[in-house]
């Protein structure tokens, strides 16, 4: 096997057989999501099955994701969850809300995962207004441009132990070009200086290749 999408798609497919397990839920809510259009960049089961894995392992039960999409990962999250653990996902289009929604519900999810719509630099201040948090985990997957924002309020809305998990920082490689023209890219440079200068956090970022392509994501835990 050579090095290129088609082997990142096939060990990705026998990573997914084998460990990062499927079922009817999670495939009904990918169709539902292809049907109506929505873009196919939703995380891949394994990187579902880490996100899983790290709400056991700190425990997690209240859990923040930005940008829910057609509902795939925040099925995983909801499905890691304890008993009385609670899953707040964040959509800014009303369409892919609905869609979602109507997903979580026929998983079985629907009393665990509060979803609201509306741009996340908007409903995110009425969390804060409502007294949720601290989270134990934040998931941010939303609009990239705003990676540094939505950590910045994470990180304000979380306790010591928390995991902040961001998606899709490294972007084919052009996390390292200073002189990158885009501002998705930018975005995530100024999410890693901040960070260093970042005592409340440990931080690292880990480039990945997969069903997705070359990204990577940075995992933050609050010390
Ligand atoms: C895009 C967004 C994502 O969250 C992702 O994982 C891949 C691509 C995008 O907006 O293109
Ligand atoms: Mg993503």
């Amino acid at each position: 096997m050579g090095l290129g999408q088609e082997t990142f798609d096939a060990v990705d497919a026998f990573v997914g057989e084998t460990l990062a397990g499927h079922d009817e839920a999670l495939q009904d809510a990918l169709d539902a999501a292809a049907a109506a259009g929505l873009p196919q960049i939703q995380i891949s089961p394994p990187q579902g099955k880490l996100l899983q894995m790290l709400v056991r392992m700190v425990g997690a039960k209240a859990v923040l994701e930005l940008g829910t999409l057609g509902g795939y990962s925040a099925i995983l999250l909801a499905r890691a969850l304890p008993e009385g653990g609670r899953l707040i996902t964040l959509e800014s289009n009303a369409e892919y809300a609905a869609l979602a929604r109507a997903s979580i519900e026929r998983a079985g999810l629907g009393d665990l995962v509060d979803l609201r719509v509306g741009p996340a630099l908007e409903t995110l201040p009425a969390l804060a207004d409502e007294g949720v948090g601290p989270f134990d985990l934040t998931f941010i997957d939303a609009d990239k441009v705003n990676t540094p924002n939505y950590f910045a309020w994470a990180l304000d809305h979380s306790r010591p132990g928390s995991l902040i998990v961001a998606d899709n920082v490294v972007r084919d490689g052009s996390l390292a070009d200073g002189a990158s023209a885009d501002p998705a890219t930018q975005a995530q440079r100024r999410l890693h200086l901040a960070l260093a200068a970042e005592p409340r956090v440990t931080a690292t970022t880990i480039q990945t290749v997969g069903s997705k392509g070359y990204d990577g994501f940075t995992i933050a835990q609050v010390n």
